[in-house]
């Protein structure tokens, strides 16, 4: 702790405020500081809730679906805003058109990703150690997850207008229950489990205000920085952020997994992450998934489950079934997707990978005329893109 030896040079009372205050990198498991909460307030009752949706595509023609009917479908009245670098799987984002007027596609933002600059401020504060595009990812992670505060502010000035409740959520998101309507006022949800020291970073709900801070997550830096915080990864930082912030912070079950391509070592550390089949019950509060058959037992599932530190879905109510995540998906997988899944996805995932360039330009066009704002290449460019 670099800072912490400077402080002791200049003075040791003020070494001993920031450890009181802050104690930068403690890696208390399992301890959620839940502020005292106001009452449970329906964000979708009068109110006037935006949803954004960040990431990449690589998956969206699998998780698209369930995102529409679990979390766009649910949150009635809600824009829709999405965050999203441009890639060959871009095009994938027609698989969230629907939804007959009961939400609006607000603002679409689909950029070339541009190198952030690494400050030794970012360096010293943040870790990339288990990152997989090391520090440059967690850079464009963050700034992806800011960019949902810069769009909805730029669009509450076009409309004259604040909205009450922010969601936040990724694209790679894959849900089996709809997600939550109530919250609490001045406090920020996030799900329970993997947390990796700090909170889980798959998903956040607010209001206007703790979004607001929530969100900044690449602007907030240097403050956590000067707070004395160092070698944090992506979920401490994020505790750090709010506490800095001084944000109240409650967690909550959310049915959704993150439908990931990472290969995981087999079985995993303590520490390392387990990946769980989408047929699963219960909610995975965001675990790593795939559309898998279990390698264990569903009691051999539940003791892995159990000797995870820290990582893991704490909820009794979910019944996991755990995969082996070594190596790429197994054959098998569409079979896997589509019993789970449903016929309309089902229908969705073979749209999207037997489709024609041609196909892609008109089905894309006719998503983007519904959005009210689109920022990005035109669907041609897009669907030039494509793998094919
Ligand atoms: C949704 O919005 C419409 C029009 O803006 C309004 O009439 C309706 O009451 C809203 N529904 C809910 C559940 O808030
Ligand atoms: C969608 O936006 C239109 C105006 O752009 C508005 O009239 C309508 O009430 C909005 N619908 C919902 C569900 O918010
Ligand atoms: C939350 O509470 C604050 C303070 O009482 C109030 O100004 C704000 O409108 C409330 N926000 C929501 C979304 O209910
Ligand atoms: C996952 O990644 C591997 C290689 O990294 C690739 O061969 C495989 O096709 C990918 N699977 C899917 C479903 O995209």
């Amino acid at each position: 702790m670099l800072g912490r030896n400077i402080l002791v040079g200049v003075s040791l009372l003020l070494l001993l405020l920031l450890l009181l205050d802050h104690s930068p990198g403690d890696r208390d498991e399992g301890g959620i500081h839940f502020g005292e909460s106001g009452p449970l307030e329906n964000i979708i009752q009068g109110k006037r809730t935006a949803v954004c949706l960040v990431g990449e595509a690589r998956h969206l023609e699998l998780t698209g679906p369930s995102i529409r009917k679990y979390v766009l479908e649910t949150l009635k009245n809600s824009s829709v805003f999405i965050n999203m670098p441009l890639d060959s799987n871009s095009y994938k984002m027609f698989v969230l058109d629907g939804g007959g007027g009961s939400y609006n596609f607000t603002s679409a933002n689909i950029f070339s990703p541009q190198y952030i600059w690494e400050t030794k401020v970012s360096r010293e504060t943040l870790t990339a150690k288990k990152s997989p595009r090391a520090l440059q990812g967690l850079l464009q992670y963050f700034a992806l997850n800011e960019g949902c505060e810069t769009m909805i502010r730029q669009q509450e000035e076009l409309q004259g207008f604040k909205y009450d409740w922010i969601v936040r959520t990724r694209l790679d998101t894959f849900w089996t229950a709809p997600i939550p309507v109530e919250y609490r006022n001045s406090t920020y949800t996030v799900p329970r489990g993997t947390r990796y020291g700090g909170y889980n970073d798959r998903l956040g709900v607010g209001d206007r205000k703790t979004s607001r801070i929530a969100l900044q997550r690449l602007s907030a830096l240097p403050l956590i920085h000067s707070a004395g915080y160092r070698s944090e990864n992506s979920e401490s930082v994020y505790k750090a952020q709010l506490k800095v912030g001084n944000v109240k912070v409650a967690e909550d079950e959310f049915s959704f997994c993150v439908l990931s391509n990472r290969s995981f070592p087999y079985p995993p550390g303590r520490h390392g992450a387990l990946v769980a089949s989408i047929q699963g019950k219960g909610p995975l509060n965001g675990a790593y998934c795939r559309p898998c058959r279990p390698s264990e037992s569903s009691s051999r599932s539940r003791e892995m489950v159990e000797r995870m530190v820290d990582a893991w879905i704490p909820s009794e109510a979910a019944e996991v079934e755990v995969c082996d995540g070594s190596g790429g998906w197994k054959a098998g997988w569409p079979e896997v997707f589509d019993a789970v899944a449903g016929e309309e996805a089902a229908a969705l995932r073979k749209e999207s990978d037997g489709m024609s360039k041609a196909e892609c330009v008109s089905r894309l066009a006719r998503f983007k005329d519904r959005w009210s704002s689109w920022k990005g290449p035109s669907t041609t460019l897009i669907c030039e893109l494509m793998d094919r």
